[in-house]
């Protein structure tokens, strides 16, 4: 096809605008939110014709957008993948038709590499890490494990899978940590509630600290320790991972103890990636966002400047 033909030359040389099909996986979080609106301005500012769908955390809707992308001819696709599997033939069947792929926060796990042109994210694995070595610093084992509950994001999302493999390493080289209980929450406010109400309907009450793959799920479970009359951030240290406005409001007010930043603002690197694809340029297989963590003690200095 045309598009085959035209896929490495400079992109001035065929056409103005670039036609990019984005299939966000849904809505389900504060960071997703952000997500989409950086990805959606970065593409107004560079004049490229974003093709927006939302598949509201199906991989079902996503294949089906994938598909529409294709038939539309559109010039490259980007796909936020709701899960890291079952993706080897809708990216076979882009490349088929000549149109790249990149992919954008989360990843892929496919048996060919070059069915995708880079990856866009952060280090899952690091953020993981540093969720638990904040654990260890600040909730000492002593004669007693620390009891920990985990919250995990989707399963089998690349994050999910990521923050829970950093952040069991760096507890397997440290003894006196256990995870006790680990339930998805689907990185919904919703999720992380119900994961703490399901654990009190069939548990006593004996967690030192909750790690939430999210702010989101964090800030669900707050809600329901309170209506158990448990403090958050006091008897129980929570970590989560994003970092937005609301769970730095939650660690100025003393409930949330430290997130470890994941940036959603992917949109400036993602419109330039695509750019100099579309220029001909060869891409790095990775590109990681630069993040840290924050505690309670800076939150209240750091909060005007989040930009999510
Ligand atoms: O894939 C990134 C994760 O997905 C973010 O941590 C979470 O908030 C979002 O829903």
């Amino acid at each position: 096809t045309a598009y085959v033909e035209n896929q490495n030359k400079p992109r001035n040389e065929y056409k103005e605008i670039i036609d990019v099909g984005y299939s966000q996986l849904g809505s389900e979080s504060a960071w997703r939110l952000a997500n989409t609106r950086s990805i959606k301005e970065a593409a107004k500012d560079l004049g490229i014709n974003l093709i927006y769908e939302d598949a509201d955390q199906s991989q079902e809707k996503q294949i089906a957008a994938i598909r529409k992308f294709i038939d539309m001819k559109v010039d490259v696709i980007v796909i936020s993948p709701v899960v890291d599997n079952g993706w080897n033939e809708i990216l076979q069947e882009a490349k088929d038709a000549g149109i790249p792929v990149l992919l954008s926060d989360r990843k892929v796990e496919v048996e060919d590499d070059s069915l995708y042109s880079t990856y866009i994210g952060a280090d899952f694995i690091e953020e993981g890490r540093r969720a638990m070595r904040w654990i260890k610093e600040n909730v000492p084992a002593e004669e007693e494990a620390v009891n920990i509950l985990e919250i995990q994001g989707t399963l089998e999302a690349s994050p999910t899978v990521e923050r829970k493999q950093g952040f069991e390493e760096i507890l397997n080289n440290n003894s006196g940590y256990e995870i006790v209980y680990s339930k998805g929450g689907d990185y919904t406010y919703a999720g992380g509630k119900e994961v703490i109400e399901e654990y009190m309907k069939t548990h006593e009450w004996d967690i030192d600290a909750i790690f939430a793959h999210n702010d989101d799920m964090a800030l669900g479970a707050i809600k329901a320790l309170e209506a158990y009359e448990i403090e958050p951030g006091k008897d129980v240290k929570i970590v989560s991972v994003d970092g937005t406005r609301k769970a730095f409001e939650a660690m100025i007010e003393g409930k949330l103890n430290c997130v470890v930043e994941c940036s959603p603002l992917l949109g400036p690197q993602l419109m330039k990636a695509i750019q100099d694809l579309m220029d001909g340029k060869e891409l790095p297989l990775r590109i990681i966002t630069d993040e840290k963590i924050y505690t309670q003690d800076e939150a209240k200095d750091v909060l005007s400047s989040r930009k999510y």
